[in-house]
């Protein structure tokens, strides 16, 4: 080989091979199994119920990003924060979930467009609102993933998924129902500076 030729070679081989296409290795409908000594059946229940619960958790860890930015008024900062601190553990949540649905053989639901299609939250205006109307979705949106959550953990346990049933119960439940507690006292109407 020519000297010119042999660096072509060299060259072509240090080029980042990009812009490749293929098929997909595993459609989103399909489950496939893994050596977890779960019945497919269960595992496929799981998955489905999961994906339901990680686009409505996805939805309201942006739900409190947009509060955190948009809050205002005199508890701007103490929402700010708040807002924040729950858009965190709502993002370790979803995490939890994604990393659920792939160990299951299932196909996490990860862009916001199919996100959007698939939720039960219901979509907040682009502009601004009032802390309590903040608030009140926020609220709306909790009990949305509390609800289904629970059904869906009593059926995790009873199909055998005792995994996805602790992971609803100890970890999208408890956190849910604190970050109710921690929100929803900002809607109680206590004086502020003289008592009633
Ligand atoms: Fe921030």
């Amino acid at each position: 080989m020519s000297k010119a030729g042999k660096s072509k070679t060299t060259l072509d081989r240090a080029r980042p091979l990009d812009r490749q296409k293929a098929h997909e290795i595993q459609p989103f409908s399909q489950v496939i199994h893994m050596p977890i000594a779960l019945p497919e059946s269960a595992a496929r229940l799981s998955v489905t119920n999961l994906n339901q619960v990680l686009a409505d958790s996805i939805t309201l860890r942006d739900l409190y990003k947009k509060h955190h930015w948009q809050v205002a008024g005199p508890t701007f900062y103490q929402l700010h924060l708040l807002f924040d601190k729950h858009y965190e553990e709502q993002n370790e949540l979803v995490d939890t979930l994604a990393e659920r649905i792939q160990s299951l053989g299932g196909i996490s639901i990860a862009m916001a467009a199919d996100v959007a299609e698939a939720t039960m939250v219901p979509r907040p205006p682009k502009g601004r609102e009032e802390v309590p109307v903040q608030i009140s979705r926020l609220l709306h949106a909790h009990e949305i993933v509390l609800k289904e959550a629970r059904t869906m953990a009593r059926q995790a346990a009873e199909a055998g998924d005792d995994g996805t049933n602790d992971l609803l119960v100890s970890d999208v439940i408890r956190t849910n129902e604190k970050q109710v507690w921690f929100v929803s006292e900002h809607l109680v109407d206590v004086p502020l500076v003289r008592a009633d």
